[in-house]
């Protein structure tokens, strides 16, 4: 309703949006195909390899649901390259069915029903959601995550930078009283902190389809210099205006609206932290998952939970030992052999100070100051309306109407911090505003609600509240700032 007050065209159509419909879509559903084959597969081999098993029929059952869904995928995608029409969401007996489907009955009758045709939001969401229905409509696969694979093994390869954010976070308590006794001191680090929450960001999985290790890791550089050489890339910086509003805060509640797992998880619970061990401003931190596997890397109630127990198993990270183990039988085999050994840069204390540091997360957990907006035991696919909202296709401009509940709950809150670009994308509707529309035109009817932080780099054509220079300026350089994940935006709104 906000878009026809405002009467702006929709992003369908813009180059990217056809690159990912042709070339980002298809490498996604090949890595499920993948992710299932392999499955398959072990199972295959394990089931030979015991003759005597007395479960066989059920493997080969659970084999035979596996190439199901294979074919399924693999129709999809065929059916993609053509602009096909979308078909119907099964009914799964899982959330919004019928609201996806109504949607795309209004959209085919207007004449944009297929993969080509459809607003680049609205297909996005509907192909997470029907991936979801394929898997839920079966007996072995209805909580298989076909993405969790990837999200660990992205995980293991962010070693370095895990470390060295640990150690930072010892140092702090070190520092703890000077920083307490100066708002000044408290605020050098909180840039540091929001930066590092932002860049976080630059790496969900959806986008990383060819990176190397190596570009992941530049991007995950969390050092002072890095971060600094990265400040001109933030296009729009609200940071001052998010601490003058923090300090008005006392005790108060920060809600995340999450993002990815892995990394950017890591980097928000370590901004949290932060917030409630070294702040007055802030006790408690809620944190938003996705009920249903989601734009590839988005965070679950199991990635959540996992995510804990990742950080704290002595041997999720490479270059992992037995604790017990001394550390110069690693230094020897790193010498004899330097290629085909991981070499995460850590410092030897870092381990203990990831440990202790996520240490006090599970304590934070335990007491309530950290929690989950549902249960942390929530399976996939399990309908909840404090969290169905954020795997709907709608835009954040409704929630009221269409997310009673979540509404009110963020109206409480002291803060909330949409992370990353999809949130983004859905708090300015993902329409082609002009890059110096001011960020609170753009979020339409939730303005003033409460307060609103977004932590973006830019990953998608929507851009609002750069200077109009900026945005020319960009535009003529060729450079796909928009959409290449290089640039970033802080915005801020305050509460009316
Ligand atoms: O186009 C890139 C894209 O897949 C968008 O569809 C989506 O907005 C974004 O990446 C996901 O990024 P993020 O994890 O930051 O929301
Ligand atoms: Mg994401």
């Amino acid at each position: 309703t906000y878009l026809q007050d405002v009467t702006i065209e929709v992003t369908v159509g813009s180059i990217f949006s056809y690159e990912t419909v042709v070339k980002r879509w298809p490498i996604i559903l090949t890595s499920i195909i993948d992710n299932i084959y392999r499955i398959n597969h072990g199972l295959s081999v394990a089931q030979l390899g015991d003759s005597a098993n007395d479960n066989a029929t059920i493997v080969q059952e659970q084999i035979e649901e596996g190439k199901n869904l294979i074919e399924k995928i693999g129709k999809l995608k065929y059916e993609m390259g053509r602009d096909r029409p979308l078909e119907p969401v099964a009914n799964d007996g899982e959330s919004m069915v019928d609201l996806y489907n109504a949607e795309l009955a209004s959209l085919t009758e207007e004449g944009k029903g297929t993969w080509f045709t459809a607003p680049w939001l609205f297909a996005e969401c509907y192909l997470y959601r029907l991936l979801r229905s394929y898997f839920s409509q079966t007996t072995y696969w209805a909580s298989h995550d076909p993405f969790q694979a990837q999200k660990q093994e992205t995980f293991r390869k962010s070693s370095q930078a895990i470390f060295q954010l640990a150690t930072t976070m010892h140092q702090l308590e070190g520092e703890k009283e000077k920083l307490a006794s100066d708002p000044q001191n408290l605020n050098v680090i909180f840039k540091e902190m929001i930066q590092m929450c932002l860049w976080g960001n630059a790496t969900d999985l959806s986008l990383l389809t060819h990176m190397s290790h190596e570009d992941i890791e530049h991007l995950q550089s969390v050092g002072k210099d890095a971060q600094a050489a990265r400040k001109e890339y933030i296009l729009t910086d609200d940071q001052d205006k998010v601490w003058s509003h923090l300090m008005t805060l006392k005790d108060g509640r920060i809600d995340f609206v999450l993002d990815n797992a892995g990394f950017e998880l890591f980097t928000d619970l370590v901004f949290a932290d932060f917030l409630v061990t070294y702040t007055p401003f802030v006790s408690k931190v809620v944190f938003h998952p996705k009920l249903i596997p989601w734009f590839v890397s988005d965070v679950t109630p199991p990635d959540f939970k996992s995510t804990i127990s990742s950080l704290l198993s002595p041997t999720f990270f490479p270059g992992s030992e037995p604790e017990t183990q001394t550390s110069s039988l690693a230094a020897s085999a790193l010498a004899q052999n330097p290629t085909t050994v991981s070499t995460p840069k850590e410092l030897p204390e870092s381990r203990q100070h990831l440990k202790d540091m996520v240490t006090r997360w599970a304590g934070y957990l335990e007491s309530g100051v950290f929690a989950l907006s549902v249960s942390p035991d929530t399976p996939l696919g399990a309908s909840n309306p404090k969290a169905d909202f954020w795997t709907s296709p709608y835009p954040y401009w409704n929630m009221k109407d269409l997310a009673p509940g979540v509404f009110d709950t963020l109206k409480d809150s002291g803060l909330v911090i949409f992370k990353g670009d999809l949130n983004f994308r859905k708090l300015t509707g993902d329409v082609k505003w002009p890059a110096d529309t001011p960020f609170e035109t753009a979020v339409g009817p939730i303005r003033g609600a409460f307060p609103v932080l977004s932590l973006r780099t830019n990953k998608a054509d929507v851009v609002v509240g750069v200077e109009k220079e900026t945005a020319e300026r960009l535009d003529q350089s060729g450079e796909k700032w928009r959409v290449n994940g290089k640039y970033a935006l802080v915005l801020f709104l305050p509460r009316a």
